[in-house]
């Protein structure tokens, strides 16, 4: 989300012609949007804001502004900690961008701009903007209005907001007619897509809509919620039902712990979430599921962090996003007080452990695609070997494969697997 973001508050410079360059020392403007998920995100932020005060120094002229949750939640502070920075946007005004940049030069003065109530102007971007010709993001709801206590996204973010089902749809109309091919829509909590609409829609409903868009090969959702998942969902999935809906399912357990889960007031248990797994596989066998966990939450002993073991070797994971905890201010687990107990060093040792597992199982899992032989939409020359190219699969796997020929980017091509280790496939052009 905050990628698409980035897109949508740099569109506005976009279009009073401003263009990108390669460092901060020669921007008139620099964005920086901030996360709050983890400590970790914020330090990065502001120790980016650190090294902006020399360039600043440098070039009185350039205009500074942060954006995002990490400006929601922290407001002034970030004036305080950084007084050379001109703006402070929170979540709902990075549509507004460039109106605020043209006030900085006309007037001078700093601007705090947090309510929430702002709406996003357009969604519509300028080709140029995004990084990727060929698959990009739609925001099809922002905010989430589950209470899960490690989590900062509904105090940043606010409530869920969706967005009318034909304008999203127009939008991926637009994305499609400049050459894009591959959609993910994307929301915090995207399984209650469609609540407070009038017409009344669900997820199902904007998946088989979306999925109809003349040119579109492949469609993609993130992210579900094990509390809110409803069967039509999981029917979509169906072979033959929706030809480009790709198997690939972002479904975070957060912890194997039932215990952990009432804590955290994910609502569900854990045998209630292999249930989902199981239909989904059963409705698309070759699903690729993906999780995220939270290891380390308040409370959690050896016995539960096990059982959180026990589900990553239940559900084998195809790819896993695994985080230590991390307190947040103003989130449900600060307000009641619940103890952020585990030692730091057994936070990382559990995550070490984790992360074992979870590469073991993607080894072992990814040793029978040997001989099989997938669609790949080529995202470009691969990052760690200038001679191979990189695509993904369906399930949205990495692929790596040679050729000598150029220009492959954005195209669809056949791949057999040759190789493969815990992180890749490796491949032969057919
Ligand atoms: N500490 C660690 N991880 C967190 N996440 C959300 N909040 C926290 C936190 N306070 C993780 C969850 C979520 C992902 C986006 O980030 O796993 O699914
Ligand atoms: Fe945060 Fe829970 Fe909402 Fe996800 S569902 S954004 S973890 S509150």
């Amino acid at each position: 989300m905050n990628e698409l973001d980035t897109e949508l508050a740099l569109s506005t410079l976009a279009g009073g012609g401003a263009r990108n360059v390669d460092s901060p020392t020669e921007a008139g403007v620099v964005i920086v949007n901030t996360c709050s998920i983890r400590d970790h995100a914020e330090h990065k932020a502001y120790s980016f804001l650190g090294t902006m005060k020399q360039a600043k120094r440098e070039n009185p002229d350039l205009v500074l502004a942060v954006i995002g949750c990490m400006a929601q939640k922290d407001g002034e502070l970030i004036f305080r900690r950084a007084p050379y920075v001109d703006i402070v946007a929170g979540t709902a005004h990075f549509t507004r961008i460039k109106d605020y940049v043209d006030e900085v030069r006309a007037g001078g003065k700093r601007i705090l701009a947090l309510d929430r109530d702002e709406k996003v102007r357009s969604e519509i971007r300028a080709p140029q903007i995004r990084p990727d010709q060929h698959s990009a993001y739609v925001a099809v709801m922002r905010g989430c209005d589950h209470h899960c206590t490690y989590c900062v996204v509904p105090n940043t973010r606010g409530i869920e907001a969706s967005r009318p089902l034909d304008e999203i749809v127009k939008e991926v109309e637009i994305l499609v007619g400049d050459g894009v091919s591959e959609i993910t829509l994307l929301g915090q909590n995207i399984d209650s897509y469609g609540k407070r609409l009038t017409p009344r829609a669900t997820l199902a409903d904007l998946i088989h809509r979306v999925a109809e868009v003349a040119g579109l090969r492949r469609l993609r959702f993130i992210t579900s919620h094990p509390a809110d998942i409803k069967p039509e969902l999981i029917d979509c999935f169906r072979p033959g039902r929706i030809p480009n809906l790709m198997p690939y399912f972002h479904f975070p357990a957060q912890s194997g712990s039932d215990e952990v889960l009432k804590r955290m007031r994910r609502g569900y248990t854990r045998e209630k979430y292999y249930e989902i797994v199981d239909a989904v596989r059963e409705a698309r066998p070759d699903i690729g599921i993906a999780g995220d966990t939270i290891v380390g939450f308040c409370g959690e002993t050896e016995e539960d962090f096990e059982r959180t073991l026990e589900l990553h070797s239940r559900v084998r994971y195809q790819q896993a996003y695994t985080f230590t905890y991390s307190e947040r201010a103003h989130t449900p687990a600060a307000k009641m007080a619940l103890a952020d107990d585990v030692p730091h060093d057994v936070k990382q040792e559990r995550l070490q452990r984790l992360l074992a597992l979870q590469r073991s199982i993607q080894e072992v899992d990814n040793v029978p695609r040997i001989g099989s032989v997938h669609e790949v939409l080529v995202t470009g020359i691969s990052k760690v070997n200038p001679n191979a190219w990189t695509g993904r699969t369906p399930q949205n796997q990495l692929m790596h494969f040679r050729s000598e020929r150029n220009d492959l980017t954005g195209r669809y091509l056949t791949v057999r697997v040759t190789r493969t280790t815990d992180l890749a496939l490796y491949g032969e052009l057919l």
